[in-house]
């Protein structure tokens, strides 16, 4: 665990698409705030008005035509931007920082989904995020079928642009990596993350987000 100097944290939530990390990242805001904490939410990417745009060339387009070190680049340009004008001024001031992903998003995606490499990935994050972790990830894990399901709907949303049983077996494929990569991570590096099951009804998450971040990060009495 580090400490900033003002008593700041540093949180970020993971998982596969569909997990309900966006529910979570706001029911553990409203807790946090509740112990009368400073807390600011962010995501990725985007959190910042560059970041946002970067954000729309990445999804707006769906990616297609996008090279993946391309991709892989601008997700670190939306993360540099958001660690400079968000993450460490709110840290430095004593606040309590919640993302809604962050470097490990991009090594299961591109470093393992996208087969780009995990060292690349953590070569960028040392180079353009000066080395900044997480005190805490809460990895919320849950099925593959329900991010294929969730890539579907957008698949349709945006035309259908591909035949339905290939963009199945394409993203159940591409799924099952970036899960197996996330679950890596949880190994690797237990003192950081924590694995939650997130197929349970939302209150139990909750709840178990909640005993994380006190068992870590709150103070005894609170
Ligand atoms: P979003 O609509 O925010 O999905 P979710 O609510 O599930 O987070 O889109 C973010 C998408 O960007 C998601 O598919 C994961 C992907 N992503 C990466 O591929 N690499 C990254 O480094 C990050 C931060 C996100």
């Amino acid at each position: 665990m580090r400490h900033w100097a003002k008593g700041g944290h540093f949180i970020t939530l993971e998982g596969l698409d569909g997990c309900g990390k966006s529910t979570h990242v706001e029911k553990l805001a409203v807790f946090l705030r509740e112990q009368g904490l400073e807390v600011v939410t962010t995501r990725e990417p985007g959190g910042t008005a560059i970041g946002e745009r970067v954000r729309g060339i990445l999804l707006d387009s769906r990616t297609h035509g996008l090279a993946p070190l391309a991709e892989l680049a601008l997700m670190f340009a939306s993360r540099a931007q958001q660690i400079s004008e968000v993450i460490l001024p709110a840290i430095n001031r004593g606040a309590w920082v919640l993302c809604d992903r962050f470097t490990d998003s991009s090594e299961a995606y591109q470093g393992a989904g996208r087969q780009l490499g995990v060292d690349a990935v953590l070569t960028l994050h040392r180079v353009l995020c000066l080395g900044l972790q997480p005190e805490l990830t809460l990895l919320l894990d849950n099925d593959v079928a329900a991010s294929v399901a969730r890539a579907r709907r957008r698949n349709l949303a945006a035309g259908g642009l591909l035949d339905e049983n290939r963009f199945e077996q394409e993203n159940r494929i591409f799924f099952d990596r970036v899960h197996q990569q996330f679950l890596a991570i949880a190994r690797r590096e237990p003192e950081r993350v924590v694995l939650i099951d997130a197929r349970r009804p939302v209150e139990e998450v909750h709840n178990d987000l909640v005993a994380a971040v006190r068992e870590r990060l709150l103070p005894r009495q609170a």
